[in-house]
């Protein structure tokens, strides 16, 4: 694996997971993205604060990822929206390099006329926050609906009567400009778009070494366990055994942080799963089994469109392959899936068994053990590395109640 990733793309690829809800990929993140980048080429916006404002667009609801939450920001007169800003905000401020993306999305629902939540009002808040406001509102008035074209005049009085009011005057007449355009629309509904996006935004890179991509998993895993009270800390988790046992088995130190990685970004998918299923109590049904079982397969596709991420993707988006050819997604066999994989799958059983469910609490150590042999027995899971994860089940189980402290003192 390269080292040095594109930002850009992997921001861009990586909200992908983020843009499902109830109503199917809707490319949400993708959208304002590119309305947000239209206003500030017709605004003559400099290089560089355009790229600050496109990182934003790209994850601006990165502080919510509930999809019963999620639903209230598609009213076009959002109920509260100062905690997702603070949630998404705060995701971001340690990143090298990106970190005044945490100001614009901080922002991001502030109101022209000044009342905030913040003292700040007019020209007084960022105009990156002000664009992607506009652009956020105009992609919620756009929806899902069909023929573009006939509805955009009524999208554009909508905005004109909020002018002054919820949006910058001057952003507004900007808008006007970029609307007169057919294929300003057209581009904004088509499945061209995510490539179009990809393209424009390619010439300005800025690349992350190993230890931002790393802070950044960490981001994404923050946005993935917050859909759920019962998973909060399970990606972290899976993270830091699954790399601990590579460090066991002789991984590199290079492909012991992939592994931390691919750790982070295993559930990846289930951002594409409604967290009424995820955090059911007691047995799913046959319909929401199947829909658990998507989210394999969308972290492994996803993971997928990065360059360079081809083994990370493996050992992410093959954890619930079994041995014996009884997994998902793929029904890969024992010689099929890579050891990263099958190393992946052991520290993801490890952690579910150790955390708190719904359904029942924590698991102590030796019936963990116990339960994992059984797995062993069954040829779901590789014997040698359970054998590794039995030698070190007291470092797994530290790694596991440092994970519960570092909450409780975030918590408090
Ligand atoms: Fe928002
Ligand atoms: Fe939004
Ligand atoms: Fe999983």
């Amino acid at each position: 694996m390269n080292r040095k990733t594109d930002l850009h793309k992997l921001l861009l690829t990586l909200s992908l997971a983020m843009d499902f809800s109830k109503h199917g990929l809707m490319h949400h993140h993708q959208r304002v993205a590119f309305i947000s980048l239209r206003i500030a080429e017709e605004l003559g916006l400099l290089p560089e604060r355009k790229q600050n404002l496109f990182r934003a667009a790209v994850v601006h609801d990165a502080g919510i990822s509930s999809w019963s939450k999620k639903s209230y920001l598609e009213e076009f007169h959002v109920f509260e929206p100062w905690p997702h800003c603070i949630s998404g905000a705060k995701l971001f401020r340690s990143l090298d390099g990106i970190a005044p993306i945490s100001d614009i999305i901080l922002h991001h629902h502030h109101r022209w006329d000044g009342d905030n939540d913040t003292s700040l009002a007019g020209e007084s808040i960022p105009l990156e926050s002000r664009i992607i406001h506009l652009a956020d509102r105009i992609d919620v008035l756009v929806g899902a609906g069909r023929n573009i074209l006939a509805r955009r005049s009524g999208i554009m009085e909508k905005i004109k009567s909020h002018s002054r009011k919820l949006f910058d005057p001057m952003l507004v007449e900007v808008m006007e400009q970029v609307a007169v355009k057919e294929c300003f629309w057209l581009d904004l509904l088509s499945e061209f778009l995510p490539r179009q996006l990809e393209e424009e935004v390619s010439a300005d890179l800025i690349r992350l070494d190993m230890e931002n991509l790393l802070k950044l998993g960490d981001v994404f895993a923050g946005i993935i366990d917050g859909k759920s009270s019962f998973t909060h800390k399970h990606s972290r988790l899976v993270s830091a055994v699954a790399g601990m046992l590579a460090g066991k088995m002789g991984f590199s130190r290079k492909k012991c942080d992939m592994m931390i990685l691919a750790g982070l970004l295993h559930d990846l998918g289930k951002l594409t799963i409604p967290e009424s299923i995820l955090e059911k109590p007691g047995t799913l049904a046959v319909h929401e089994h199947n829909l658990i079982k998507q989210h394999a397969y969308y972290t492994y596709r996803i993971l997928g469109l990065i360059n360079g991420f081809d083994e990370i993707r493996d050992w992410a988006g093959l954890h619930h392959e079994k041995l014996d050819g009884s997994g998902y997604p793929f029904h890969l066999k024992s010689e099929q899936i890579p050891l990263g994989a099958k190393i992946m799958a052991v520290a993801d059983i490890f952690s579910a068994l150790a955390e708190d469910r719904p359904y029942r609490q924590g698991l102590p150590l030796d019936k963990i053990n116990q339960i994992m042999w059984q797995q062993v027995e069954s040829n779901y899971i590789d014997g040698a590395v359970v054998d590794v994860l039995a030698k070190n089940m007291e470092t797994a189980w530290d790694l596991h109640r440092q994970l519960k402290i570092r909450e409780t003192v975030v918590a408090l």
